[in-house]
């Protein structure tokens, strides 16, 4: 029987230095991955999903995907903030990391077919809609214009600049940046993403958001794309608790009566409204 805890082995094959705090790991499985499956391979996920990644004696964290099915290597991205991040932070090229899953509900892909695609993302939130973006730039014709709205605290803060320079030219998607404070040779926009959002000449019927960063800007972008009239089922969130398991069964997530390692980490702006549990808009 296989061991639900028991992590595949996975090498550290490329890191990017996004900036001072946000590294990306490129990633092959050893072994098979996920754990079921009879050969190792980076295709078995969707995008929204994550994995519980271990760095030996230090514990294991959630970090989702942030490369998409269609790319041949994993990617994470993970934002230095305590012991497990800083230790992955330390590893070398050529390092193991254990990983376990894919776990968690994705985001909709079927349902957002044909659909205009709004993402808006806050610093190290850019990870899991990077992968949602290159699944829909590797199916071109199955989306409609996809238009992303990013946000960093500072220009030093932006991360994910080599795919930002790669999406503006290719123009396979429109690209608007805004920092909360600018910087000597900063010419860009200087507000709150929120603000780019209402700037936006949003189609509402056709238009889907798909959303991730800290929570007090999902709930101002929540209310934004309500109040330019997005319908709530096409307002999409994904967001983060403290996790142990992964699996459903240690409780550590629970959010009212949901565990979001199963039941999230996704979820649309209709199904928060009945958790009621963000004044969301
Ligand atoms: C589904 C999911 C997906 C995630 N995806 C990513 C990702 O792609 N990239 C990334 O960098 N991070 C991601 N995170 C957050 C990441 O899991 C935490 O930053 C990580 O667990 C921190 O572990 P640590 O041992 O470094 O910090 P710790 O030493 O455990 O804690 C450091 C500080 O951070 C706080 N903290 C720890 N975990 C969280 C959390 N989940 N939410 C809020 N505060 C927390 C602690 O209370 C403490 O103040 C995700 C979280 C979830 C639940
Ligand atoms: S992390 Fe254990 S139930 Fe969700």
């Amino acid at each position: 029987m296989i061991d639900p805890y028991r992590p595949g082995r996975a090498v550290i094959s490329e890191i990017i230095e996004e900036n001072q705090r946000i590294k990306t790991f490129v990633l092959e499985p050893l072994e098979a991955w996920p754990a079921a499956s009879d050969q190792a391979t980076t295709s078995a996920y969707q995008p929204g999903q994550f994995v519980m990644v271990s760095v030996p004696h230090c514990g294991e964290a959630p970090i989702s995907l942030a490369s998409s099915p269609q790319e041949p290597k994993l990617r994470l991205s993970v934002l230095k903030v305590g012991l497990l991040t800083s230790a992955l932070h330390r590893l070398p090229v050529g390092a193991e990391v254990g990983l376990r899953g894919p776990y968690g509900r994705p985001f909709p892909m079927a349902a957002l077919k044909g659909r205009r695609l709004v993402f808006v993302a806050g610093g190290i939130g850019l990870a899991p809609l990077r992968s949602v973006l290159e699944s829909c730039l590797a199916r071109p014709d199955d989306f409609g214009p996809l238009t992303l709205l990013y946000g960093s605290r500072t220009p030093d803060d932006i991360a994910f600049s080599a795919d930002l320079a790669r999406w503006q030219a290719g123009r396979q998607v429109d690209c608007r940046l805004t920092v909360d404070q600018g910087g000597p040779g900063w010419n860009g926009a200087v507000g709150l993403v929120s603000d780019l959002l209402a700037d936006l000449q949003l189609e509402p019927e056709q238009s889907s958001v798909l959303i991730c960063g800290p929570p007090p800007m999902i709930r101002a972008v929540c209310r934004q794309a309500a109040q330019a009239g997005v319908a709530p089922e096409q307002i999409i969130t994904t967001l983060e608790r403290q996790m142990k398991c992964g699996l459903g069964l240690c409780r550590h997530c629970h959010l009212d009566h949901h565990l979001v390692c199963v039941d999230g980490p996704v979820y649309t702006l209709a199904q928060l409204r009945q958790l009621e549990i963000m004044e969301l808009g």
